[in-house]
């Protein structure tokens, strides 16, 4: 055992090893989630807000929050990705680097091999707003015109993060394996209940925790996830592993949904990316599928 698996049996008992095991949820297809998400929209009348936070920088919020809005486009939804992290515009820049992949591309095919591009790699609205006092307005005028919006936030607990929680629907909380991780998660709870309490009884924040870099094998992991499932936002059965495909395909500009299409050159390439993107499209589902469930 490690000193830091050592010192979480410390801080929260030993367990053993099957204890966090748990029973897979029920998925729905992609034409069920399809409608789903139709009927959800349709219920609001207005983009669902989603946001994307934590209290740490890395943990993976601008990673979710793009590819999240990638899948939602390609399950032929309009999403619009708002980036509010004024240090670290990681959304916007996802999107910079999707315009050149697709201007490299095109620059050498015919009209209808375009349209093909188009098909295949969708364009997401990307818009940077690093002054929040403008966040409320915006998301108000620009709810009417998508069906989803997802705020990319900043890696603080400061008066943003709160403000973002305010305004959302439904809230993801990308964490790590680790003591260290589990006293910031412990402190983000602190300020989301906070943020619960000022959005009062009838308008409640929904939410889910998924591990992201997450290795479900070791005991760190098993550890992290029993400390993590009696917190107050939902922990996601499914997971996310530290790929190095991930981290090139975010920085490329590329949605975790179209890694197989993007790099998978020769067959042996493609099969070996299916994995990867079928781990992101079963963590994906879990979290509309759970947003969907909580917020009709
Ligand atoms: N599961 C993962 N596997 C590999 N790299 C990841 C993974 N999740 C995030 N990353 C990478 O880690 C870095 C930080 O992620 P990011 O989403 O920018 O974090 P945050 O927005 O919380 O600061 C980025 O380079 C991203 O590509
Ligand atoms: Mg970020």
């Amino acid at each position: 055992m490690t000193q830091e698996t050592n010192e979480i049996v410390e801080l929260i008992g030993e367990i053993k090893n099957d204890e966090a095991d748990r029973m897979p949820p029920e998925l729905p297809d992609k034409a069920t989630l399809i409608d789903s998400l139709r009927s959800l929209k349709e219920l609001y009348k207005r983009a669902v807000i989603i946001c994307s936070v934590s209290l740490k920088g890395g943990t993976g919020k601008s990673l979710t929050a793009a590819a999240l809005a990638n899948f939602l486009t390609h399950l032929g939804f309009k999403p619009l990705l708002i980036d509010c992290d004024d240090e670290n515009m990681s959304c916007l820049n996802w999107s910079a680097s999707r315009t050149k992949y697709k201007d490299l591309l095109s620059s050498e095919m015919g009209a209808d091999q375009i349209a093909e591009l188009e098909n295949l790699f969708p364009d997401t609205a990307v818009m940077g707003m690093p002054l929040l006092d403008a966040l409320a307005s915006n998301v108000k005028k620009y709810a009417v015109d998508y069906d989803f919006i997802l705020i990319d936030s900043r890696p603080s607990l400061s008066a943003a993060t709160s403000k973002i929680m305010l305004l959302s629907d439904y809230a993801i909380v990308p964490v790590q394996t680790g003591k260290e991780e589990l006293r910031n998660v412990h402190k983000f709870l602190g300020h989301y209940e906070n943020a619960v309490m000022l959005r009062g009884e009838d308008r409640p924040l929904p939410g889910a925790l998924f591990v992201n870099r997450d290795n479900p094998r070791t005991k760190l992991s098993k550890m992290t996830k029993k400390k993590l499932l009696e917190a107050p936002i939902e922990l996601m059965y499914y997971h996310l592993s530290g790929k190095e495909i991930f981290k090139e395909a975010f920085g490329d500009g590329i949605g975790l949904c179209e890694i197989v299409e993007c790099y998978g050159e020769t067959k042996t390439k493609a099969d070996e990316l299916r994995g990867p993107q079928k781990e992101y499209e079963t963590l994906a589902t879990e979290l509309l599928n759970h947003m969907v469930i909580n917020l009709m």
